[in-house]
């Protein structure tokens, strides 16, 4: 339902899109739907007492009416459409988080920052992922992806998926993309896999000629040194390792062996860094990562700091 919502152009409310969030909860007020996924944590209890369900988690039968407020925001600028896409190659960052490149037969059109969704095989339900490079022509999509414990989309993806093999690719979804209709600096938090999206903001922004003076600001956290994959992903684009100011930080103080750089997480180091960086709202701040992250964000930036909401822009990768 909220597919076939946006692709035609409908501003349907939606976040994950993976049935985690519960933003695009409807009320179905005739015909009938299938539930994909029927214990889909985005849907408590009471909402489903209540006869809400969620659309990126239905499929109508037939023809059926539904009520739900729209959200101006939640407009595709860009409609997502479904391909076949080709694994060209799989390149390990970390112990635990490697590139993924596909190319697919039609030009790879999305905003920096925005996700796909891809359907692997074997694995029930589609996965979001954030693209890492920019829109091109060639019909190149590239991720940067962390394996979950036992997740079947990371096994899916890092143990069964060979060069060569197909899978289905739709998109692009997501709001958290790059603005570059104001003359504020960019602030980009993130860890893990975080970095996906913001490798390709901030690709896309050092090359933007209206953001040519603007500072370019990234923040990234990993639970050890060798989780920090950000430093070596800036040093392979010129724009980038000219322009992006990176700031690293660790959180497990038990594996910090010879590090002398920031410790603590990454919202904390954020935090660090405004008390002396003047008004925090000189800034638009992109972050990405665990809902524990973004919240935590959130509240900072929003309940501390008062930067309206209009200026950040964020994905909870549930
Ligand atoms: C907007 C967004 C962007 C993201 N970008 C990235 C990224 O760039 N890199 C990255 O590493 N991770 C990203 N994630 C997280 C990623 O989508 C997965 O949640 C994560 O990789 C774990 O997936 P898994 O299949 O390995 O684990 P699992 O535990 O098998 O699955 C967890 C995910 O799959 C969904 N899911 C589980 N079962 C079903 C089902 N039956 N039907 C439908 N959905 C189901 C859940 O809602 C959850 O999103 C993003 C998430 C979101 C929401
Ligand atoms: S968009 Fe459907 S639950 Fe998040």
């Amino acid at each position: 339902m909220l597919r076939a919502a946006l692709r035609a152009g409908i501003a349907f409310p939606y976040e994950c899109n993976s049935g985690g969030c519960g933003s695009c909860q409807f009320e179905r007020v005739s015909g009938d739907l299938e539930e994909l996924w029927p214990q889909a944590p985005g849907l408590t209890p009471r909402a489903r007492e209540r006869g809400r369900q969620l659309a990126c988690q239905t499929v109508p039968i037939g023809d059926c009416t539904l009520r739900v407020r729209l959200k101006p925001d939640c407009q595709p600028s860009l409609r997502p459409t479904r391909r076949r896409a080709t694994l060209v190659s799989r390149t390990r960052l970390t112990a635990d988080m490697a590139e993924f490149s596909f190319r697919a037969g039609d030009p790879a059109d999305f905003l920096p920052g925005q996700y796909a969704l891809l359907d692997l095989p074997g694995v029930a339900g589609s996965r979001a992922y954030s693209m890492s490079n920019l829109p091109n022509g060639e019909g190149l999509w590239q991720f940067v992806i962390k394996q979950i414990g036992a997740g079947r989309g990371g096994a899916a993806l890092f143990e069964g998926l060979q060069p060569g093999d197909t899978i289905g690719l739709d998109g692009p979804y997501g709001m958290a993309h790059l603005r570059t209709d104001n003359d504020r600096d960019i602030v980009c938090v993130g860890g893990g896999s975080g970095i996906s999206p913001l490798l390709s903001i901030l690709a896309a922004a050092a090359r933007a000629p209206q953001l040519a003076s603007k500072r370019l600001l990234l923040f990234y956290g990993g639970r050890t040194p060798a989780d920090l994959c950000a430093p070596a992903l800036l040093a392979r684009d010129e724009a980038l390792a000219r322009r992006v100011e990176c700031v690293t930080a660790i959180s497990d103080p038990a594996h910090a062996g010879a590090w002398e750089g920031q410790r603590g997480f990454v919202h904390q180091v954020l935090q660090g860094w405004l008390e002396s960086a003047g008004d925090a709202s000189r800034y638009d701040y992109y972050f990405c990562g665990p809902p524990p992250m973004t919240d935590a964000l959130l509240r900072l930036l929003m309940l501390g700091k008062r930067v309206p909401t209009a200026q950040l822009h964020f994905d909870r990768f549930v």
